[in-house]
């Protein structure tokens, strides 16, 4: 009962406060006031504006830590996309023909992306039949019996009927059940089918929402007006914020040819970039866009290269039979990626990035009892003025009382 008397009058009634060690030394000081400076920098670059959005392109580091004092929020996107642009082509087995965007748009509409053809293999008028294969290694036969009936490998056309017929006049090579004739795609033609896609522009509407601040935009931007929009084509010096692209100059952008790439295909990325300071004016928050081949290749490793895919247009003849043309479409797809990140003050991040910062000037302190505790030649000494020894209670009573 008395002990627990006693306890609870020692709680009441004793105060213990840690004792100060004030090291008179112009080393330690010294060194100490150093290591605060540079964690103040640290702490004062991580909270203050140092890159403005008109900045370009801003330092890294700055860019990575600034705006502590800052809530964020990711962007929110839709995209809608329109091409425009004819030409025309006159080719033996097609004659003159016009090629408007219902033509080279496949499909005609596609979320954050566009196909657009630039060079084809078409073969006309096919019907289900007989024929010969095209002749190579596995194909070409000399007599029936090179024929498997019911076979058909990775690259056939169709089923092999087990028969060896005459391909043209020399090579004969096996028949088989497919729409006939086959395609013959042996052969891309260069220069590109719909080299004149060159010219063809897309207009990218883009609706950008961040929904932590309810702050929404496009890339049609206030101040342009229709006749401007009817005219205008994107150019990184000129025009940054028409949003209609002329399709030779994205690629241009990217670094690589049209002309080439129009020939087997590839994909293109358009990349939106909203990057937003909300706590300065909306006028302020402004597309940025970019351009990059997403579909690049090792240049001395060109296997399988390019972008390409088939489909068919299906008729009936004047017997009724089922006919069709079948198109292997080469062409560049566009992809639209947006991104961005927006930024408005609030004083949650605030308030917990001042207090790590605070915290963080402990290591000041840290640092500098390391040094003279366990480092420098008079640690001994130091030691013994910073720690006060006392012996365990039962040994040491009535020894220790006081200093
Ligand atoms: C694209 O347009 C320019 C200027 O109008 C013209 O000189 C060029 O030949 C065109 N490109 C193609 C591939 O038609």
């Amino acid at each position: 009962m008395a002990g627990c008397c006693a306890a609870l009058a020692a709680f009441l009634f004793e105060y213990d406060t840690p004792r100060i060690v004030l090291i008179r030394s112009r080393k330690v000081g010294l060194m100490n006031r150093a290591v605060q400076l540079l964690i103040l920098a640290y702490v004062i670059g991580l909270y203050t504006h140092f890159a403005e959005v008109e900045m370009e392109p801003p330092p890294k580091w700055v860019f990575v830590w600034e705006k502590g004092y800052q809530e964020t929020d990711s962007v929110v996107s839709s995209v809608t996309t329109k091409a425009k642009g004819v030409t025309v082509t006159n080719t033996s087995t097609l004659g003159f023909r016009v090629w408007d965007v219902a033509d080279y748009v496949i499909p005609a509409q596609e979320e954050n992306s566009l196909f657009v053809m630039t060079n084809m293999i078409i073969t006309m008028n096919q019907t289900q039949g007989f024929c010969p294969e095209l002749p190579d290694k596995t194909t070409v036969c000399k007599s029936d019996a090179n024929c498997v009936a019911g076979s058909s490998g990775t690259h056939s056309n169709g089923i092999a009927t087990g028969r060896c017929v005459l391909f043209n006049g020399t090579v004969k090579t096996c028949e088989v059940a497919a729409w006939c004739p086959v395609e013959d795609d042996t052969h891309v033609p260069e220069p590109a089918f719909l080299k004149a896609a060159e010219n063809f522009t897309l207009l990218v509407k883009n609706n950008i929402w961040y929904p932590k601040f309810n702050f929404s935009k496009r890339n049609i931007l206030p101040n342009i007006t229709t006749a401007y929009l009817k005219s205008c084509i994107y150019d990184a010096v000129t025009d940054p914020f028409c949003p209609i692209f002329r399709l030779g100059k994205i690629v241009e952008s990217a670094g690589h040819s049209f002309q080439d790439m129009a020939i087997e295909g590839g994909i293109m990325g358009i990349q939106i970039n909203w990057d937003c300071n909300l706590d300065r004016s909306s006028s302020l928050c402004l597309p940025r866009y970019s351009f990059r081949r997403l579909d690049t290749r090792d240049v001395d490793h060109n296997v399988s290269p390019g972008y390409n895919f088939r489909f068919a247009k299906y008729f009936s003849d004047l017997t009724g039979a089922e006919r069709r043309t079948l198109i292997k479409a080469y062409g560049i797809r566009f992809d639209i990626i947006v991104f961005g990140k927006a930024g408005k003050f609030d004083i949650i991040p605030t308030m917990i990035n001042i207090g790590s910062g605070l915290a963080l000037l402990g290591v000041a302190t840290v640092l500098c009892d390391v040094i003279v505790l366990y480092c420098m030649k008079k640690r001994f000494y130091y030691r013994e003025k910073k720690y006060k020894y006392v012996e365990d209670y039962e040994q040491g009573l009535g020894g220790e009382m006081d200093q």
